[in-house]
């Protein structure tokens, strides 16, 4: 009796580790999706924090490591597509693939505003603050109105 349970027991975990990896394999693309999406979300929080130095509503010292955080994202954000993450559940749309020129460009306009943020606020120039992240905000701007779906509402 103690044997049949075991064996059932042990078929049960069988079928339970194929059924994960075949899963697995055939998700991989909502995997690079969701990886993606979470990345997206640290450049949004990130951007969020910014927007709130900027209103004066965080203190200036922060300014600096968010900036220095909004570039290091921008060097994760040209990998977040790869080929075959363009269907699942994503707002991403097929022009990234079929224009790829068209979004490097959105891409480097975004690192470049980025990299031009990061320096303003190293040098502690609140003056131009104002202005480089307005053109930060821009090149989000840019890409999601080519990239993007629009959202339902
Ligand atoms: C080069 C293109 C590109 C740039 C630049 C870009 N984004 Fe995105 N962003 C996308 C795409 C495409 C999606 C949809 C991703 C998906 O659903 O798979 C997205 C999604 C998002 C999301 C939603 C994430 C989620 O799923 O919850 C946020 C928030 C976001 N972006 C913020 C920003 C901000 C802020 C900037 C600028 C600082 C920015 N993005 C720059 C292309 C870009």
């Amino acid at each position: 009796m103690t044997i049949t349970i075991r064996s059932v027991f042990i078929a049960t975990i069988a079928a339970v580790i194929l059924s994960v990896s075949l899963g697995q394999s055939a998700r991989a693309d909502q995997h690079e999706i969701k990886f993606r999406q979470s990345v997206m979300k640290a450049v949004g929080g990130t951007m969020g924090g910014l927007a709130a130095v900027l209103k004066g509503e965080a203190p200036s010292s922060h300014a600096d490591p968010l900036a220095h955080t909004m570039y290091e994202l921008s060097k994760v954000v040209p990998h977040l597509f790869p080929k075959g993450s363009d269907f699942g559940e994503t707002a991403a749309l097929l022009t990234i693939w079929e224009k790829p020129a068209d979004f490097t460009m959105a891409v480097a306009a975004y690192q470049a505003a980025a990299l031009n943020l990061s320096k303003v606020v190293h040098d502690f120039d609140m003056g131009t603050f104002g202005p480089a992240f307005a053109a930060l905000g821009k090149s989000c701007k840019g890409c999601h109105e080519n990239f993007r779906k629009k959202k339902e509402n």
